[in-house]
């Protein structure tokens, strides 16, 4: 089946880049001239995807505006004979179609994706955590699509990770069956002591609809909140699930150090950019 529509969890606080999020949605932090979100809105028009719906909540209306048309702005930037900033203006608003759903209360990654059960009609659909970045020459999502049309099934993006690194993560368990692919086994979210594997998950997501009734028969996990891949586990006792190790290097923007290195490594990519970021960070004499 046709996978057409993504799911965007953007409710969270943001308490990790308090202050700076008190009155800005995280998802609109620039990495480089772009807010966060945006990298992961391209990723997902680039891989095909037609409709994306973004989980909001209180304080998130810049992200609507974001991804609107600007009358004003755009008859300034026309005015003033700015093509290529009206060109890309353009292109931000007219990248996909979006739909937004607000989450009432914040009951955790699992309850945001629950919330979507209506708008997304019983069909597979993608899911993308805006705080992982990937930097790809063939877009995560794109790759993971290529694994859900061999598999038709649930297929969840890893990566491996140092072992004392897996308390951040939900960590997987999996019978390798191809090249970068597993057939997961077990699933734990954050796990203090033994994680199952190295594998851990990063946040792009095929999901299957049956997920949805498996998220209704799960109750509040780590954090208290209602996790993600405690329904997946519950899933895999009906379903095949597979994990895939993406090719691409991933950012956790979420992250203040990963939100730093984000930003160099896309600004060194930057033409304009390169070469006096180059100089200065030579200049730091680290
Ligand atoms: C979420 C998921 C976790 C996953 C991570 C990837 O956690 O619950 O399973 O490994 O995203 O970024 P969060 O980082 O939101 O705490």
């Amino acid at each position: 089946m046709h996978i057409k529509k993504a799911v965007f969890p953007a409710a969270g606080f943001g308490t990790r880049f308090l202050p700076a999020t008190k009155a800005i949605p995280k998802e609109m932090l620039p990495l480089v001239d772009k807010p966060l979100i945006q990298y992961a809105v391209e990723e997902a028009k680039l891989s095909g995807l037609e409709e994306i719906i973004i989980v909001t909540g209180m304080g998130k209306t810049a992200i609507e505006d974001h991804f609107d048309t600007s009358f004003e702005l755009e008859i300034l930037l026309k005015e003033r004979g700015k093509k290529e900033l009206l060109k890309m203006m353009e292109e931000v608003s007219g990248l996909v179609h979006f739909a937004y759903t607000r989450q009432k209360k914040p009951l955790g990654l699992g309850h945001a994706i629950g919330i979507t059960k209506n708008l997304i009609n019983d069909e597979p659909f993608a899911v993308f955590l805006g705080d992982d970045i990937i930097d790809a020459k063939v877009p995560a999502m794109k790759q993971m699509l290529d694994v859900y049309a061999r598999h038709k099934s649930s297929v969840l993006a890893v990566q491996r990770v140092a072992r004392s690194q897996a308390h951040k993560y939900g960590m997987i368990k999996g019978e390798k069956v191809g090249p970068r692919v597993w057939r997961v086994t077990d699933l734990v979210e954050k796990p203090k002591l033994n994680p199952p594997s190295d594998l851990a998950i990063i946040g792009r997501y095929i999901l299957t609809p049956g997920i949805f009734s498996a998220l209704e028969r799960t109750t509040p996990g780590s954090g208290g909140e209602i996790q993600l891949t405690d329904a997946l586990k519950t899933l895999a006792k009906d379903e095949e699930i597979y994990a895939y190790e993406f090719e691409g290097r991933r950012y956790d923007a979420g992250d203040k150090l990963g939100f730093i290195q984000a930003n160099i490594s896309f600004a060194l990519k930057r033409p304009e950019l390169k070469k006096e970021l180059k100089r200065f960070l030579k200049s730091l004499k680290l």
